[in-house]
């Protein structure tokens, strides 16, 4: 089957075509993050505001990279949630759009399955089951995946998502947005020390998350650490203005509680993968979703898989962030088993 992909969950405009579910013939992705940066987050409001500008270039872009006519495709897949709600629907609406247009079946897809399914991009060998781990901006869910329409959430945050918490330690650090590169950046080589935070919900069989408190301990330390000054031009930012003389000292702190939050994050997200993937008793974990670009998770994964006898796979870190070849290659599953979707449904901004 040849499917059109459409992604507008969040902060990026996004459309492909993906064949057989596994062949990427088109990946097209267009990210307003430097219009939201500005604003230290994504702002609902701007994010369906550009994707409406962007929707229609995006798609057609998707057809002439790809290089093959509308009339072409056998179906369409759209995220339908979770996500923003003005943002979904403006790729939803399209989604309908064009499926009457060429009287196309269309499916409504779970975002966070669609992370999931970026794994069958780049290996065709996974076989069913395995543990998925999705950590994103938005989301810190473990699920079950027995099969392509068998999939149980077994875990997920009780309050910040583990990129969110990157996002908010790099705010409050004073080193901008998003989080999770310039954190990863600043950790890079450096040694935690003394600086220990909490890991939250650490028993063996719970496998929810919560980073809230993190949060929490990492503002006190940096508080001990260097005061409570504020920098105004970053709003909620408590960053030291350095003063003559103590800039290396404060950039070197800000360094060690970093590499500490880090190493914070890391070993929960490894420790509860690990733990789900034993209580199931599956021989592998996908990990997908922004986070799974940083380089220490993905080292901690192998040395614990390599102890455990589990293979931890993780998708390039181009098809680890939002983009429509994932949702395109979900909907090839659901298509293919007839869960069509009337033109009627709605966005969902929980799913
Ligand atoms: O999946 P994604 O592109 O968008 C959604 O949230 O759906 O994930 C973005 C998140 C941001 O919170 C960002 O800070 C985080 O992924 N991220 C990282 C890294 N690169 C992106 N977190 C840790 N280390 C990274 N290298
Ligand atoms: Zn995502």
């Amino acid at each position: 089957m040849l499917v059109l992909g459409i992604e507008t969950s969040c902060d990026e405009t996004a459309a492909a075509i993906v064949e057989a579910g596994t062949r990427v013939l088109s990946d097209v992705v267009v990210s307003q993050i430097d219009v939201h940066k500005e604003f230290g987050g994504v702002v609902p409001e701007l994010a369906s505001r550009m994707h409406v500008e962007a929707i229609s270039i995006v798609i057609e872009q998707a057809f002439n990279k790809a290089g093959i006519a509308p009339k072409d495709v056998d179906g369409i897949g759209v995220t339908r949630g979770p996500g923003l709600i003005g943002s979904l629907l403006v790729g939803i609406s399209a989604a309908k759009g064009i499926a009457f247009a060429l009287n196309r079946p269309l499916c409504g897809v779970n975002h966070l399955h669609g992370h999931l399914f970026a794994a069958f991009l780049e290996r065709q060998d996974i076989k069913f089951p395995f543990v998925g781990l999705v950590v994103s901006g938005g989301h810190t869910s473990l699920y079950h995946v027995r099969g392509p329409l068998d999939i149980s959430l077994i875990g997920k945050t009780r309050d910040d998502a583990a990129g969110e918490a990157f996002d908010k330690v790099a705010k409050l650090l004073g080193l901008g947005y998003p989080g999770g590169k310039v954190i990863e950046d600043q950790a890079r080589g450096v040694e935690a020390g003394t600086i220990r935070f909490p890991r939250a919900l650490m028993k063996k069989d719970n496998l929810d998350f919560s980073f809230s408190g993190l949060k929490t301990a990492v503002m006190r330390q940096a508080e001990g650490m260097f005061g409570v000054s504020k920098r105004n031009d970053i709003p909620g930012s408590f960053h030291p203005v350095a003063s003559p003389g103590e800039g290396d000292e404060i950039n070197e702190g800000i360094r060690v509680i970093a590499a500490a939050f880090q190493d914070a994050v890391t070993d929960v997200l490894v420790a509860k993968a690990f733990n789900a993937a034993e209580m199931r008793r599956v021989d592998k974990l996908i990990v997908c979703g922004g986070v799974a670009a940083n380089g220490a998770l993905r080292e901690k994964m192998a040395a614990e898989g390599k102890r455990w006898g589990i293979e931890s796979v993780f998708p390039s870190a181009r098809l680890c962030t939002d983009n429509a070849a994932m949702i395109a290659a979900r909907a090839e599953t659901l298509l293919a088993a007839g869960m069509v979707d009337g033109l009627d449904f709605g966005a969902m901004s929980r799913w």
